[in-house]
């Protein structure tokens, strides 16, 4: 059965290494060290078999608004699983999962810019934030999903997503 907890911090080093074997590189390593130091951290979630860590979600506040309107939002990134782990459902149950804390937790809407085969079995679509303004409006990849309806409806909008995107 998948054990889904919230990250303890003895785990942020396997974490880490999850994050850097699934997207071959340092990058997301190094985003969730950049949101973390920037006390930007929602929820971190991971998968465990035993002492280890299969899989791993991320959610942080981000900056929306939407006809002037601030949005309780958060990000979806990154999210990973272990590359001999994966297909088995781990993934899925992260998100979930995530989504149900998330929304628990009060906020609104979820952004991610992700693979599109993949988030839309989820509810997220490229037409929820077609109007939001970001360096990622109008890629089919980046997506959103409402936790409440209508929040991120309207006519125009905008998100900022922080420095530990960027930099
Ligand atoms: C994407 C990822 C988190 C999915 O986790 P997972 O545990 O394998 O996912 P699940 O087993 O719940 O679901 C598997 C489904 O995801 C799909 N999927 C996996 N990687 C995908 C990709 N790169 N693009 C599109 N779909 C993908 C599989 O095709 C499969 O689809 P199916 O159910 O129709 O067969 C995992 O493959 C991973 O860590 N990939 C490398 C890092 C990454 O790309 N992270 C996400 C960034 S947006």
């Amino acid at each position: 059965m998948t054990h889904v907890v919230l990250e303890k911090p003895e785990q942020r080093a396997q974490v880490l290494a999850l994050n850097r074997l699934a997207f071959d590189g340092e990058e997301e390593a190094r985003i969730i060290e950049a949101l973390t130091r920037d006390d930007l951290v929602v929820l971190s979630l991971v998968v465990t078999e035993g002492e280890k860590v299969t899989g791993h979600i991320l959610f942080s506040r981000l900056e929306v608004e939407v006809d002037g309107r601030p949005v309780k939002a958060v990000a979806l990134a990154p999210m990973a699983v272990l590359p001999d782990h994966q297909n088995k459902g781990i993934g899925s149950t992260l998100i979930r999962r995530g989504l149900d804390l998330v929304t628990a937790r009060g906020f609104e809407a979820v952004l991610v810019v992700g693979h599109t085969a993949f988030y839309p079995r989820f509810g997220f679509s490229a037409e929820a934030v077609r109007h939001i303004a970001c360096p990622f409006q109008g890629h089919e990849a980046f997506m959103g999903l409402e936790l409440k309806p209508d929040t991120l409806a309207g006519e125009s909008g905008a998100c900022r997503y922080p420095a530990a995107f960027t930099l």
